[in-house]
């Protein structure tokens, strides 16, 4: 063996701590409880050692999760199906420019060897927020400057700053019901006590507004999370009388409208709904926004646009928990939109979407003629958005369809997995990435799925979540 073999050997003995050695005084054994690192690290013990560990279930005690860690294992939305046609989040990633997106991405890369890319800006870089506000002013009727755009990397982190700068645990948030969930959840975690308020077909209202009966008054909210554009999932346009109202009950007390805009490039009939934010006078509002709709779910940015007062804290907290995101993809972001390719991308996947959208709902009109003409089934919400919900009787198990068109090889998400106020029955399908010849041969067989859980519907308490469910809901 030669001479650098062994002083390699010795070398990563000592970086292991198995050996000591002093200048001129020689290497020696370190006193090591020999039974810990016994380890036969040949290939077969580490896959059985894997496959031991896998199968020791529940975790010995000292590894237990935490109460919010076995919500979250559990959460009914965990249970459907990932990677089959219409899962939640599937996008038609062919339709996205990825040349063009390339070519400006090296050209930024490039500028990171200059250090052209240093993070200098706490809460995002500027050009990209110049670019948000200036969209968000045109196209969502939002006020504000570019110092107002706080950028995350998901709306879920946007919530989390949210709720972290701005509520104390106990504090109470109303929620929609149904709620996209990741919302619910984001504020419990964060220790709010959630309050679910059922929606009707014009979105949540503010109390005395509507005869909404499960509608809480008390404790008062210190955030109140809302879709008013296109309520998730059930789709519902939120009027102007409506949104008023809630401008004067945060006022009032003393609380804010998270207005989450998630999907309002995609509206397929009627003129586009301007924001909520763009209503209010008072610094009520925080907007939340994403283009993991519009651009692709793996490009992580989204951002929160909060009232000017709130401005240093948000981009301070941000940059300190999140650090500033990937700046080379903000950059690449930033010129996209700038030099008008975001909004030729929109007007192009609207348009395909549509399709889609159309393509969906006849087939499923056609495979069930008479479940919606007597009115059984029906779908919800404006013509808008990337998902389809449809609304079933009560009585019908929405679960067990769901399961039924996993095994069929499609996603349908029950509607009653988003409801943690008044249980609802329907379906919710995430077309956009899906093909029109493949959607007509899905819609078939969710047609047959469907078809048959009408014809033999089970009583509705065994449809919707177990008490112990619904409990971990609301910790
Ligand atoms: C209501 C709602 N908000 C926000 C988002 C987007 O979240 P993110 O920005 O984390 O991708 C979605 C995506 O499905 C959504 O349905």
């Amino acid at each position: 063996v030669s001479r650098t073999t062994m002083v390699g050997i010795f070398e990563q003995l000592k970086a292991e701590g198995f050996v000591v050695s002093g200048h001129g005084s020689g290497t020696y054994v370190c006193r090591i409880n020999v039974e810990q690192v016994a380890i036969d690290l040949s290939i077969q013990n580490i896959s059985a050692h894997v496959s031991n560990l896998q199968s020791s279930t529940p975790l010995p005690g000292e590894l237990k999760l935490s109460t919010r860690g076995t919500y979250l294992d559990q959460a009914p939305l965990n249970r459907y199906g990932k990677g089959q046609p219409f899962s939640p989040g599937n996008k038609d990633d062919g339709l996205f420019p990825l040349n063009l997106w390339t070519r400006l991405q090296q050209r930024h890369l490039r500028a990171v060897k200059s250090g052209g890319l240093q993070a200098r800006e706490r809460g995002g870089l500027l050009a990209l927020r110049n670019a948000i506000a200036e969209y968000l002013r045109v196209a969502r009727g939002v006020r504000c400057e570019p110092e107002q755009v706080i950028i995350t990397q998901g709306t879920n982190l946007s919530l989390d700053l949210v709720t972290r700068l701005l509520c104390d645990a106990g504090d109470c948030a109303w929620v929609e019901s149904p709620c996209y969930w990741p919302a619910a959840f984001i504020c419990s975690a964060n220790g709010l006590a959630l309050h679910p308020v059922d929606v009707d077909e014009e979105g949540m209202a503010p109390p005395g507004y509507s005869a909404v009966s499960s509608m809480p008054t008390d404790p008062s909210p210190r955030l109140v999370y809302l879709t008013p554009s296109h309520q998730f999932p059930l789709g519902g346009v939120m009027p102007i009388g409506r949104r008023m109202a809630w401008l004067d009950f945060a006022r009032q007390r003393d609380c804010m409208l998270v207005e989450d805009d998630y999907d309002s490039e995609y509206r397929f009939s009627g003129a586009p709904i301007p924001s909520l934010q763009g209503l209010d006078t008072h610094g009520r509002v925080i907007y939340l926004g994403t283009f993991s709709k519009t651009l692709f779910a793996g490009i992580r940015i989204a951002f929160a646009v909060v009232p000017q007062t709130l401005v240093r804290s948000f981009s301070e907290a941000a940059s300190y928990l999140y650090h500033d995101g990937d700046l080379v993809q903000q950059a690449v972001l930033a010129d996209f939109i700038r030099d008008g390719h975001y909004a030729a991308h929109l007007r192009r996947t609207r348009v395909v979407y549509g399709e889609r959208r159309t393509a969906l709902t006849s087939a499923l009109q056609r495979m069930l003629p008479d479940a919606f003409n007597d009115g059984r089934i029906r779908f919800s919400g404006a013509e808008a958005g990337v998902h389809l919900t449809m609304l079933l009787p009560i009585d019908v198990d929405d679960v067990a369809i769901a399961k039924a068109a996993g095994v069929a090889g499609v996603t349908a998400i029950p509607l009653s997995a988003y409801c943690i106020g008044q249980p609802r029955s329907g379906l919710v399908f995430s077309y956009a990435a899906t093909p029109p010849q493949e959607i007509q041969m899905l819609a078939q067989r969710l047609g047959e799925t469907i078809r048959t859980a009408l014809t033999k519907k089970t009583s509705a308490n065994s449809v919707k979540l177990s008490p112990k469910e619904k409990k971990a809901n609301l910790i």
